[in-house]
């Protein structure tokens, strides 16, 4: 049985990762109307991937004897000029994602829910990867600066891209 607590703190996180799909929904969108299509393809995957980490978490909560809350969205921002701010506003959303989940990890430690611990482990794990790819291709898009072959190229490697886990979120 989860405390209230606990329960409150997923039902946040469920909030988080339901503003993280669609913060990368609307990422995608402009990245297809850019003429971006394989970074529109990897980003409409991630924002897939990212509604799955809320469903697993949503079922966790409902499983443990507590109610999951699903939460009201906001407009996300979709003042984006390069596809380099794109990725730049991916790797400060998943800083700071990691923070919320950290947050929680350290409250079941304080509460001694060794249960909900474990299953924040996927979490924790999950974020290292997407940190690190999102570091990448900034590196790379840094790399490509105003080439536009590079870009032709880079989003073309970007169709086939999967985010970390595959979405194996549920
Ligand atoms: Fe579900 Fe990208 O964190």
């Amino acid at each position: 049985m989860l405390s209230k607590k606990i329960e409150a703190a997923l039902n946040g996180q469920v909030a988080v990762e339901a503003a993280s799909s669609q913060a990368y929904l609307a990422m995608a969108s402009w990245a297809e109307n850019q003429g971006l299509s394989g970074t529109a393809a990897f980003l409409y995957r991630h924002s897939d991937e990212e509604r799955m980490h809320m469903l697993k978490l949503i079922k966790f909560i409902n499983e443990r004897g507590g109610r999951a809350v699903v939460p009201a969205l906001k407009q996300p921002g979709t003042n984006f000029k390069l596809i380099t701010d794109i990725f730049r506003s991916l790797l400060d959303h998943e800083t700071i994602v990691t923070g919320e989940i950290n947050g929680v990890v350290d409250l079941c430690l304080k509460e001694k829910d060794y249960t909900t611990h474990n299953f924040m482990q996927w979490y924790v794990s999950e974020q290292i990867e997407e940190e690190a790819l999102a570091r990448t291709l900034i590196d790379k898009l840094n790399l490509i600066g105003n080439d536009k072959g590079g870009l032709y190229l880079f989003d073309r490697d970007l169709v086939g891209m999967t985010t970390p886990q595959k979405g194996q979120g549920n």
